[in-house]
């Protein structure tokens, strides 16, 4: 089943129960605590926290999102994409915990000769937040799992919050069971890779703050209203349903991947660790096509900054491949291509985004051959005086004058064995930092007091 038609499928589901159907938000966030559209719920922050009265009781969306918190897992497991949808059902102090999960089972469930998606009940699992009693009573109402494939785990995994302060709560996961060919026995609760989280449903019912990490946290109130907010994985999905191994094969993916592998003359399936490296290629092609689509340029901070991250390792990516020259011509356009149905705007804007693209391949070519060798010249040499790392003023180097962002350079440091100084790094960038902002204000100055001369020639 194509990814549009899984997409097509969702809306018309949860359309026919009453929820609105709301158009994907920019990936760039209007909540200033956030960088990006890092969820389906992000739009709708402010009627999860009833600062504005939501105008309609339920909502549906297919979100696009980018997280890269996980990028360096990017191309190495099955389903971490930097950019990816995420299908989403809401209900703003509507319906509740038991026909969010009625909703899912059968959506799930329903063959696809009926507008389904035709799962196997005997291929999934669920998860609930250790002492919810509640969804367990309604995953055994309404579906027909059996006890020992509904797990409880803990507030790791199960208790969910973008990370800030704000709306949070208890979830429930569900998994599909790929095979004994994956992994261990046991469900989601032994292994990840085996059991794929396509699903979650949170039970957003409580304000926290102090978040000091994914389990560590306040819960300062309820929310005026029990919410929900689900999310399930477009691309997850769709590899599944696809009968492909990961999500850098789908058809809305796939297809810069094989560019790359035309490009570079290797074959995708040959080698890991080029394998690795054309799966990088095409997620973060995507991603960086989507930024751009949506208003983000590179740049040295910001959004700007995770744009060029994606860019640069891009390129980074094909030159391991074996490839020196200019390739975005030729990938961002199989990018477009399969992303053009689902979002009109790629293809119409596309002179504008590869103009960007483009030429921050062009610069990055620059200069990346030159600074990959003064790297390695000062890995050898940490290496032959058994430093645990490289000076901070080699990735200042690195980055001042050859481009390359600080994440790249520690990346290529630790895959040849060595770290990078990264304190002595931020040193030298904030000095750098204070020594523009002298500078601008010495210009002020100047140009005070010329001002002074240009009045005593009005006055002459
Ligand atoms: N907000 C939850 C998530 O991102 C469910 O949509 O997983």
């Amino acid at each position: 089943m194509q990814t549009a038609e899984i997409r097509r499928r969702w809306l018309q589901f949860f359309g026919d129960r009453g929820h609105t159907v709301v158009p994907s938000a920019s990936l760039v966030s209007d909540d200033p605590s956030l960088l990006f559209t890092v969820a389906g719920m992000v739009p709708f922050i402010p009627y999860l926290t009833g600062l504005i009265p939501a105008p309609y009781p339920r909502a549906t969306s297919v979100q696009k999102c980018i997280r890269t918190n996980d990028i360096e897992e990017v191309g190495k497991t099955p389903r971490h994409g930097t950019f990816f949808q995420m299908n989403g059902n809401f209900s703003f102090g509507d319906y509740f915990k038991e026909q969010a999960i009625e909703f899912a089972w059968q959506f799930l469930t329903t063959p696809e000769s009926d507008g389904g998606l035709g799962f196997s009940p005997d291929d999934l699992w669920v998860t609930v937040y250790e002492d919810d009693d509640e969804a367990i009573a309604f995953w055994k109402a309404h579906s027909s799992l059996p006890d020992e494939r509904i797990q409880r785990l803990g507030k790791d995994t199960n208790y969910w919050s973008t990370g800030q302060p704000g709306p949070a709560g208890p979830c429930s996961e569900i998994f599909f069971d790929r095979g004994p060919e994956y992994g261990i026995d046991g469900g989601p609760a032994t292994d990840d890779d085996r059991y794929v989280e396509i699903w979650n449903l949170v039970f957003m019912q409580y304000q926290i703050a102090d978040v000091r990490s994914k389990y560590d946290f306040e819960i300062t109130g309820e929310l005026p209203n029990k919410n929900i907010d689900t999310g399930m994985g477009l691309e997850r999905v769709a590899f599944i349903k696809q009968g492909v191994d990961n999500m850098y094969e789908i058809d809305q993916v796939r297809p810069v991947l094989d560019k790359a592998a035309e490009i570079s003359g290797r074959r995708y399936g040959a080698v890991h660790e080029d394998d690795v490296r054309m799966r990088v290629i095409a997620d973060h092609v995507r991603s960086a096509l989507m930024l751009i689509a949506d208003g983000v340029s590179p740049s040295n901070e910001g959004r700007g900054y995770i744009l060029r991250r994606l860019l640069r390792r891009t390129v980074r990516a094909m030159r391991l491949l074996g490839v020196e020259g200019a390739t975005f011509p030729q990938l961002f356009p199989e990018s477009r291509d399969a992303m053009r149905d689902a979002y009109p705007e790629v293809a119409s804007d596309y002179d504008r985004i590869a103009r960007i693209a483009y030429a921050e391949e062009e610069t990055f070519l620059r200069t990346l051959a030159q600074g990959t060798t003064i790297l390695d010249v000062a890995v050898e040499r940490a290496k032959q005086d058994g430093a645990p790392s490289i000076g901070g003023d080699t990735a200042f180097l690195l980055h001042d004058t050859f481009g390359f962002p600080i994440d790249l350079t520690m990346e290529m440091a630790e895959e040849a064995g060595v770290q990078v100084d990264r304190t002595a790094f931020e040193t030298l960038m904030s000095e750098q930092r204070a020594r523009a902002k002298a500078d601008a204000k010495s210009k002020k100055t100047a140009l005070g007091d010329l001002s002074v001369y240009s009045a005593f020639r009005a006055k002459g």
